[in-house]
């Protein structure tokens, strides 16, 4: 078997286009068309590619998009200021506060200050909680990116096995509950899993987000398997990789995403849907 390619660039692509005729069709019936606020705090370079897609594609859709660049040394009072003044504003739906933060700066006080009707990234806990409590209304992007990719193939979710790798608050966490929602038996792994090659061995969906080249093993792979890989990862040579290793991955899976054209384009066009839902479900 060798696994066919989960175009991710294109779906995002088709998911923008949709959007912007969505958006196109309120303009036409004079309502104000969304929009979404950027905050970016100091200079890391990788999250200036991030914010700068984020923008991008806010244009292509027709959503106006506010840059907010602020410098390192930004207060935690001023940006939480800033946040206070985006929930009041009317032409604002969605606020995006880019992390990770500078390490002076309390980021959970950070999120925890935006509206949750403007919590576009789904990283409030209010947001978090609808999710686990199976009544999701902002979803976060990275793991609702995904369960499109997942329908887009046509996936079976409901009564499979899926193992996630990483438990963080952006990826792994909401990944579970998501996949838990949709029917899968779920395991989630991290640092303290104790045989990580026997729990990806196990699952008919292997999610990774751990951020470590070539951490998952293409020969872990149950034949047949989809996997859908999140790491980015840039190595000394240049080149972009995810967290698994793709080429025997790809000769043991049903489906794969590539790194990059995977899924970094869903989580950009997935925020394009969020703030779109949040201008016309939550603010109209
Ligand atoms: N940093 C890495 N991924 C994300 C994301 O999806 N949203 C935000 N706000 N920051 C991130």
């Amino acid at each position: 078997m060798s696994g066919n390619i989960i175009d991710g660039r294109a779906i995002a692509t088709q998911l923008i286009e949709r959007i912007g005729q969505q958006v196109a069709n309120l303009s036409a019936t004079g309502q104000r068309p969304p929009g979404l606020a950027v905050i970016l705090v100091g200079e890391d370079p990788a999250s200036q590619v991030y914010v700068n897609n984020k923008r991008k594609a806010c244009e292509r859709a027709g959503i106006v998009s506010k840059a907010f660049d602020l410098p390192p040394d930004t207060t935690q009072h001023s940006l939480l200021t800033l946040i206070d003044e985006l929930n009041n504003d009317a032409c604002i739906d969605g606020i995006l506060v880019q992390l990770p933060l500078p390490a002076h700066i309390n980021q959970e006080l950070v999120i925890e200050r935006i509206a949750p009707s403007k919590d576009v990234d789904g990283f409030h806990p209010y947001n978090m909680g609808r999710l686990a409590l199976r009544m999701p209304v902002l979803r976060p992007c990275t793991p609702k990116g995904i369960m499109t990719l997942l329908e887009s193939i046509n996936a079976s979710v409901r009564g499979s096995k899926a193992t996630i790798v990483g438990a963080s608050n952006i990826v792994g966490r909401p990944m579970s509950l998501e996949l838990l929602l949709a029917g899968a038996t779920v395991t989630t792994c991290h640092r303290f899993t104790k045989d990580l090659a026997t729990e990806v061995a196990a699952a008919d969906i292997v999610v990774v987000g751990a951020g470590k080249p070539g951490l998952v093993k293409g020969e872990w792979i149950k034949p047949g398997a989809i996997v859908i890989d999140v790491g980015i990862n840039r190595l000394p040579n240049g080149k972009l990789v995810g967290d698994v290793e793709f080429e025997e991955a790809q000769r043991r899976a049903s489906w794969i995403t590539p790194v990059p054209g995977g899924v970094g384009q869903m989580t950009v066009a997935t925020l394009i849907e969020n703030t779109f839902y949040a201008a016309t479900e939550l603010h109209s």
